[in-house]
């Protein structure tokens, strides 16, 4: 008998305050006109001072096992994925087990940036079909808004906060069908953000998100529309196999160059961005669970999940829902 992990429940918290690009137009020399056009985005949600990656990792957390209707001790493994830790250590994953009261479960951080949460479910998936996991609990959490330097334009406009969640079970039914990630360490400098305790570079006495972005913009479309072929040929599935693209929320102009790899119409494609901006790892986990809650995404339909981010780092995951 086949072991799959399947979803049983998904998550997601936005913080309340909503920062328009109008607002930041205050801010810098930007304008709607121009952040919408380029990216896509129009507002994003932004964490007050007391939330940190783990509160709004729990809620996210508790929403997704309100939804599977478990409790949280069913739960043996967590992983959260974060590049805005509360602490160095312990992992963001321990303190979150901590505030779920969960007792027998491993918990631990994956830092693949906004591929984040691809990364932690194929090591989700990994773990439950070896049957070392029975149940486990995703998390992509970031609260972008405090490593942004909001005195420049060019990554302020584009970054949000919140956590997004999803639970998977072993199950004799369909459900991850394959996942693929991949890294390149070439491309570190293009896209990165020191830690500015311990980093020997003394441009980085701040810990702000540096990018170029046209850069990263050239090797992500690129690299995202490979990854779908390499997706589809492990499953031996055609183009016209995939109901729902669920894909990082970057760009819009992005997300439309994949769209457009699959030949798929934009209805079939989940775009938080426009509300949202880009939350990093939490993006494509936000998503899905906006598709899941509104009933666009149903039981039985395939999904393609696919994120790229700093490293560079990138993934796909192919669900059955
Ligand atoms: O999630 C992780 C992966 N990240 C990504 O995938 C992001 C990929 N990159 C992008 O999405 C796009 O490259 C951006 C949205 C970041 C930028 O768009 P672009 O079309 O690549 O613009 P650009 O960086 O080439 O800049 C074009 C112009 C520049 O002015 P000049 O040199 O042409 O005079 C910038 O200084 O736009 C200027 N600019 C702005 N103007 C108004 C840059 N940021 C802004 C701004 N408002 N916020």
């Amino acid at each position: 008998m086949n072991r799959y992990a399947r979803i049983i429940g998904t998550g997601g918290y936005l913080p309340e305050k909503v920062l328009t690009n109008n607002d930041i137009s205050l801010m810098v020399d930007t304008s709607d006109s121009w952040i919408f056009e380029r990216t896509g985005i129009k507002s994003r949600h932004i964490a007050d001072a007391t939330e940190t990656a783990s509160s709004m990792a729990e809620i996210a957390a508790r929403d997704a096992l309100a939804a599977a209707q478990i409790e949280p001790d069913a739960v043996d493994l967590i992983i959260v994925a974060t590049g805005t830790p509360d602490r160095v250590y312990p992992s963001t994953g321990c303190i979150l087990q901590q505030r779920l009261g969960i007792k027998n479960a491993v918990a631990f951080d994956v830092q693949a940036a906004c591929s984040g949460s691809v990364f932690a479910l194929s090591i989700a998936d990994q773990y439950i079909k070896s049957g070392a996991a029975k149940t486990a609990l995703i998390v992509g959490t970031e609260l972008c808004s405090r490593i942004v330097d909001w005195a420049d334009r060019s990554t302020c406009v584009l970054f949000g906060d919140g956590a997004g969640a999803l639970l998977l079970q072993a199950s004799d039914q369909q459900g991850v069908l394959s996942t693929h990630i991949h890294s390149d360490g070439e491309f570190g400098n293009l896209l990165y953000c020191p830690n500015p305790q311990v980093s020997p570079e003394a441009n980085n006495a701040h810990g702000y998100i540096t990018m170029q972005g046209n850069e990263v913009f050239k090797v992500a479309v690129n690299t995202l529309g490979k990854i779908v072929d390499e997706t589809l040929a492990a499953n031996h599935l055609e183009l016209s196999a995939i109901d729902w693209l669920v894909p990082h929320q970057a760009n819009i102009r992005i997300i439309a160059a994949t769209a457009k790899k699959l030949k798929m119409p934009m209805e079939q494609v989940v775009v938080t961005l426009e509300t949202q901006g880009n939350t990093s790892s939490a993006s494509v986990l936000l998503a899905f669970n906006e598709a899941v809650r509104d009933n666009r995404i149903q039981r039985g339909q395939i999904v393609l999940l696919e994120a790229f981010g700093a490293g560079f780092t990138w993934g796909s995951a192919l669900i059955r829902y």
